[in-house]
This record gives C-alpha cells, sequence and structure tokens, in this order.
C-alpha cells in the first residue's frame, strides 16, 4: 500500500492530526514519512542573507509541534523525518511528491491561518487540483 507518504506540516492541530495518520498508516505498510514545511523567505530577507533568520522564526509552535511529532513516530517505530524547506506550501508539496516519488500526500483540512475558511484552506484545495499523487485529507 502506501509506504512513501509526505505530510504537510505547518505545525496547527490539523496537521498534526495528518501526521498522526501518516504514521499510522506507514506502520502498517512498513512505509516512512517525510513531514515538510514550508516556510515563506521575504524577499529582502533573501537579499540580505538572512534566510537562516527567516528558517528559525518558523520554530516556537512550530519546534514544539515538531517535537510532539518526533515521539509520536518514536512510539510507533516509524521512521520520520521532519523537514523545513523555502517555499509556496502548495506549490512545494505537490513538486516534492513527485520528485520524490511520494504514493500519497497527507494534508489537514485546515492549517494555522486565523481566517475560518466555509470548506478547506487554500493549501489543500490547491493541492488536490494539482497533486499527482493520491492526498488524504485529515478532519
Ligand atoms: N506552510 C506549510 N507547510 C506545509 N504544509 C502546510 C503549510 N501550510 C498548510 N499546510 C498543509 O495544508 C493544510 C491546510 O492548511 P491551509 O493552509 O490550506 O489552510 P489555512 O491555513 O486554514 O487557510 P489559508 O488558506 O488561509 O492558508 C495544513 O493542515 C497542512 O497539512
Ligand atoms: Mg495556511
Amino acid at each position: 500500500m502506501y509506504k512513501r507518504i509526505l505530510v504537510g506540516f505547518d505545525g496547527s492541530e490539523p496537521s498534526k492530526h495528518a501526521l498522526s495518520a501518516a504514521v499510522t498508516l506507514a506502520k502498517e505498510s512498513n512505509g516512512e514519512v517525510l513531514a515538510l514545511t514550508a516556510v515563506r523567505a521575504p524577499e529582502a530577507a533573501e537579499l540580505e542573507g538572512e534566510v537562516d533568520e527567516a528558517l528559525r522564526e518558523a520554530d516556537g509552535p512550530l519546534g514544539k509541534a515538531i517535537t510532539w511529532g518526533k515521539q509520536e513516530a518514536k512510539r510507533a517505530g516509524v521512521n520520520c523525518t521532519f523537514r523545513k524547506q523555502i517555499g509556496h506550501a502548495a506549490e512545494l508539496l505537490t513538486r516534492i511528491a513527485e520528485e520524490s516519488k511520494h504514493d500519497l500526500l497527507v494534508l489537514g483540512r485546515r492549517g494555522r491561518s486565523p481566517v475560518k475558511h466555509w470548506l478547506i484552506g487554500s493549501t489543500t484545495d490547491r493541492i488536490v487540483d494539482h497533486a499527482s499523487c493520491a492526498v488524504l485529507i485529515v478532519h
């Protein structure tokens, strides 16, 4: 079944649910999980060589969520890597899924936005439209 699982992880509660589902599936299939966080680099920071700072800024709530996720994966005995990468979330996740030949992309229905969308967030919405592999949306 699904052995190479990519999770869109923004540290939000829904993305934590997505990670739990991915870990459960990977345990069953003896597969592995990559939890990827897309980080936006402000143009200026990029120009001034402050990209590292932009990455560090994502810590705090995200750092705590990653610590939780590592424990969750360890408890299940699942190989799970956490990675932060600069890019636009929907574009980055669909591209990495394709390039790295993931067979499942797991996402939360919503993310960290304070705006409460009617149905699903814009990242998940775009990925459902563009992904080349199966997508699981966890509520
Ligand atoms: N920066 C990100 N990096 C990785 N995955 C993300 C990122 N942002 C969102 N996701 C994934 O997409 C899911 C849904 O988040 P999404 O961004 O679509 O909704 P939202 O934040 O509530 O609304 P908005 O459209 O305003 O961003 C998250 O649970 C997570 O799985
Ligand atoms: Mg969002």
